[in-house]
C-alpha cells in the first residue's frame, strides 16, 4: 500500500472542501485558524510533503531557507503570490502553484462595490443610520458623484482587469481607459470598446475612476505614490481590491485629507490586518477587510482548484496551475 503526502492547510477551508481533500490526503488543519508564525512555516516546510499557503503567511527567503526541507509544493489557496519568494522556492526545487480564474468575478464584483460605495457615499450613510444621526430626506443631503456615462481607468487588464471593465461599460455606460504592461489577446476586451495607454501617467489624469489590477510585490511597489496621486483630477476616486503595497499608503492619506482626489475605496491595504487609523478616520475612504473573493462558491471553488493542483503534481503530472 502506498502512503498518502502529508498536506498542511496554514489557514481553515470551507468545510466541504476540507473533506474532499481528507480523502486524497493525510491532512492537518489549523483547528484555531490563527496565522502562522514564521517558525511554524518553517515547521511546516519541515514536515510535510505539500503546504497550502494563502495571503496571511509571509514566505520569505529566510522563512524557505529552512532545513531539512520534506515540502515539495506550496500549492497556494489564491491567485496571488506576492507573499512567497518564488525566486527562493525555485531555487529549492519547490512547485508553486495558485488558483487563477475562479476568483475572477467576485473580485471584480467587490471592485464595483466599492466603486459604487465611496461615489455614492454609502459608507458615510450607513454610518448616519445606525448611529442615529440621519436627520431625514432633504435635497442637499450627502450629495455624491453619478458613476454612469463617467470614464474609468483600469491599470492591469488581466482576467480581473476585464472583467471590471465589463461590468463598469455593460452595467454603467462608462468609457474604459486602460494600461497594461503587455499586449492582449485579439478578442480580449471585445465590445469594450476600451483605449489603451501608453502609460499610467497618460491615464491618470483622464479619469473620474481608476481601478487597481495589477499584481503586488517589488514590481509595483508604490506603483501609485504621491506624483501618480498628483496626476488624478481632484474629482476622482481610487479603488484598490489588488494588494496593499501597490499604493503608498501615507500619500494616499495626504491626497484624502487634502481633498487632492475625491475618494478612495480600499479592500487590501500595507501590512494587514494592521489598517492605518487615520485612514480609518477618513469620511472619503470606503475601508473592506480583504472580501475579493470572499464569496462560498468562490472559496469553495479555490480549494477545489488547489486540490486539482495537488493531483496532478502527485500524480506525476504538471499541475494546471504552476507558477514556478
Ligand atoms: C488572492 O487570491 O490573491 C486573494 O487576494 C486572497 O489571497
Amino acid at each position: 500500500m502506498t502512503t498518502r503526502p502529508t498536506v498542511i492547510l496554514t489557514r481553515r477551508w470551507p468545510a466541504s472542501v476540507e473533506a474532499e481533500l481528507q480523502q486524497r490526503y493525510r491532512v492537518t488543519l489549523n483547528e484555531d485558524d490563527h496565522p502562522f508564525s514564521s517558525r511554524e512555516l518553517q515547521s511546516a516546510l519541515q514536515h510535510y510533503d505539500a503546504v497550502c499557503p494563502t495571503v496571511t503567511d509571509a514566505l520569505t527567503a529566510e522563512v524557505l531557507n529552512t532545513a531539512p526541507l520534506r515540502c515539495r509544493i506550496l500549492a497556494n489557496y489564491g491567485v496571488g503570490v506576492n507573499h512567497i519568494d518564488i525566486e527562493t522556492a525555485a531555487a529549492k526545487g519547490i512547485t508553486v502553484t495558485n488558483t487563477p480564474g475562479v476568483l475572477t468575478d467576485c473580485t471584480a464584483d467587490i471592485a464595483i462595490t466599492l466603486l459604487l460605495m465611496v461615489a455614492r457615499r454609502a459608507g458615510e450613510g450607513e454610518r448616519q443610520v445606525r448611529s442615529g444621526r440621519w436627520q431625514g430626506w432633504r435635497p442637499t443631503h450627502l450629495l455624491g458623484t453619478k458613476i454612469t456615462g463617467k470614464t474609468l481607468g483600469i491599470i492591469g487588464m488581466g482576467r480581473i482587469g476585464q472583467a471590471v471593465a465589463r461590468r463598469a461599460r455593460f452595467g454603467f455606460g462608462m468609457k474604459i481607459l486602460y494600461f497594461h504592461p503587455r499586449p492582449l489577446a485579439n478578442d480580449a476586451l471585445a465590445g469594450l470598446n476600451a483605449s489603451a495607454c501608453a502609460s499610467i501617467d497618460q491615464l491618470l489624469p483622464q479619469c473620474d475612476f481608476v481601478s487597481l489590477h495589477c499584481p503586488g510585490g517589488q514590481r509595483n511597489f508604490h506603483l501609485i505614490d504621491a506624483r501618480r496621486l498628483g496626476l488624478m483630477p481632484s474629482h476622482a476616486f481610487l479603488i484598490n481590491t489588488s494588494r496593499g503595497d501597490v499604493v503608498d499608503t501615507e500619500a494616499l492619506i495626504q491626497a484624502l485629507k487634502r481633498g487632492t482626489i475625491r475618494g478612495a475605496g480600499l479592500d487590501v491595504y500595507e501590512n494587514e490586518p494592521h489598517v492605518d487609523p487615520q485612514l480609518c478616520a477618513l469620511e472619503n475612504a470606503v475601508l473592506l477587510p480583504h472580501l475579493g473573493s470572499a464569496t462560498v462558491e468562490t472559496r469553495e471553488a479555490m480549494g477545489l482548484r488547489v486540490l486539482a493542483n495537488l493531483d496532478a503534481f502527485f500524480s506525476g503530472r504538471n499541475p494546471p496551475d504552476c507558477v514556478v
